[in-house]
């Protein structure tokens, strides 16, 4: 495989599982060394720096909830420390949310937005305290940031803010030569889909969800973790050299 990424040093927030967990093993694929941040898999997260570490790479793991900044800033400099530089951020740790505009409370609303937006906010600070030029950044959104889906406006609303973060960022770190980008995934067979992935058809109809697949995704499945893993490589790689400020929908052609 190409070695985009030898001598780099990439921060995955949520790397333990999931679509954070395939990005993590395509960037340690193309030679990246890995700090792998997680909440509260230990166990996932330690497993995936034996499997990298036993195949010739370099990874730790560092426990890091996103919701604190303070964890953040931990994370980031765990990572300088082992390995003396940070030249990536894939920020990948996320939550998801149904609910009724009456079932919403403000608890929910700190939640969500506390991990999807202001975790990404504040990882975004505290890589560029240690990026050097050519630093590259790369957050999570959703489809659902500009698709409507019945009882998903919390998780919705979290989701465009970080398309408004990316594209308002992006002018500010441009002269550093910094890119930030984010990716919005459509569905994504990640323990998320097995939980929720059933909610987005709409609620008076009934359908199961391969049947509404095929009715509003051109490819008519679900991603695979690693075919989103392949996009988030390309923004975080120097083929990505003259993009920033943009959000990159792999979506399987959502209609
Ligand atoms: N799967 C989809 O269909 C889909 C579609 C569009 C967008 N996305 C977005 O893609 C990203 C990854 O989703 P996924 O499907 O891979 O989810 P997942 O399988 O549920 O994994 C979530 C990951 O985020 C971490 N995480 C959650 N809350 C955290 C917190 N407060 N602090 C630190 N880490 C935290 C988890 O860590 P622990 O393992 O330690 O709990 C785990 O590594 C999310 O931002 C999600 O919104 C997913």
């Amino acid at each position: 495989m190409n070695r985009r990424f030898a001598d780099k040093v990439v921060v995955v927030t949520g790397g333990s599982r999931g679509i954070g967990a395939a990005v993590t093993q395509r960037l340690a694929a193309e030679g990246a060394t890995l700090a792998i941040g997680y909440r509260s898999e230990r166990p996932a997260a330690e497993d995936l720096v034996s499997r990298l570490t036993a195949g010739g790479g370099q990874a730790i793991a560092v426990q890091a909830d996103v919701i604190d900044p303070a964890q953040l800033g931990h994370l980031m400099d765990e990572a300088v420390a082992a390995f003396g530089h940070l030249d990536v951020l894939v920020s990948c740790a996320g939550i998801e949310h149904f609910g009724t505009l009456q079932e919403l409370t403000p608890a929910d609303f700190d939640r969500v937005f506390g991990v999807n937006t202001r975790g990404q906010l504040f990882a975004v600070q505290h890589a560029v305290r240690h990026m050097r030029s050519g630093g590259r950044i790369v957050l999570t959104s959703s489809v659902s940031a500009s698709r409507a889906v019945f009882h998903h406006t919390l998780y919705a609303a979290s989701k465009a803010a970080v398309e408004a973060m990316v594209l308002n960022l992006a002018a500010e770190l441009g002269k550093r030569e910094i890119t930030i980008n984010a990716i919005a995934p459509g569905g994504t067979a990640t323990d998320m889909a097995a939980e929720h992935a059933k909610s987005y058809p709409h609620p008076d109809l009934g359908l199961p969800l391969e049947a509404w697949m095929r009715t509003h995704i051109a490819l008519r499945r679900l991603a695979e973790p690693e075919e989103i893993a392949a996009a988030y490589a390309f923004l975080a790689s120097t083929d990505a050299s003259y993009l920033t400020g943009r959000t990159l929908a792999a979506d399987g052609g959502y209609f």
